[in-house]
């Protein structure tokens, strides 16, 4: 029997000159590609107009005529169209980088029903504050976020060529990649059979 996929977007969270998002970002893309149960397409938010200044009407009640900038059509287009979100987030003062937050405000039934999960990077604490804010607050727009998620601490001393040094990190992406294709399976399902309630 085929198998089937689900379309996965990785988001790179952050915009920063000199970031090493896209570095994380291109690993992770990997790892859900080998794992052969997602269609994966990489969406780089440094690649997108996203002003601060948010439209007076909330994207929740605009649904489709929003009024975003063009810039920012091909993320909207991507998000829309995903089963599936793993963001790759650093962490910045105990949190998540304003792009970001800027990419989930411009939007609201993009996100609704659809399973997102996590891989963060940073100092000691390895981005995991800005993974429990991302948790908060992607509830509030009926996300589903996925409970195993890749945590790199001390990240500059633990890559090398693009990898991560630690060897269990690929198992642990397969075990996030596992539960998120299960929860794009089941919401997909959910979508089709009848709309969400929100
Ligand atoms: C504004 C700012 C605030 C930061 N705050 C934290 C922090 O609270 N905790 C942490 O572990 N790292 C912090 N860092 C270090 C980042 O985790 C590190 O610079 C990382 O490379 C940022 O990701 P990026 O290179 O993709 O932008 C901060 C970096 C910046 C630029």
């Amino acid at each position: 029997m085929e198998k089937n996929t689900y379309k996965l977007v990785v988001l790179v969270g952050s915009v920063r000159e000199g970031r090493f998002g896209p570095v994380v970002s291109s690993w992770v893309a990997e790892q859900a590609v080998a794992h052969g149960g997602f269609e994966v397409e990489v969406v780089d938010l440094g690649e997108f107009e996203l002003p601060l200044a948010l439209p007076a009407a909330p994207p929740k009640s605009a649904g489709a005529d929003y009024p975003r900038p063009a810039g920012m059509a091909g993320l909207t287009e991507a998000l829309a169209g995903a089963d599936a979100v793993l963001i790759v987030t650093p962490e910045y003062n105990h949190s998540y980088p304003a792009s970001l937050k800027a990419a989930i405000d411009w939007h609201f039934t993009q996100w609704t029903a659809k399973p997102v999960a996590f891989v963060s990077y940073g100092g000691a604490a390895g981005g995991r504050h800005a993974v429990l804010h991302l948790e908060n607050v992607l509830t509030e727009l009926h996300a589903v976020t996925v409970r195993d998620g890749l945590s790199f601490p001390n990240y500059f001393t633990a890559w090398t060529d693009g990898r991560p040094d630690d060897p269990r990190a690929a198992g642990h992406a397969k075990a996030m990649l596992d539960q998120l294709a299960w929860w794009a399976a089941a919401l997909k399902n959910a979508r089709a059979a009848a709309p969400y309630p929100a």
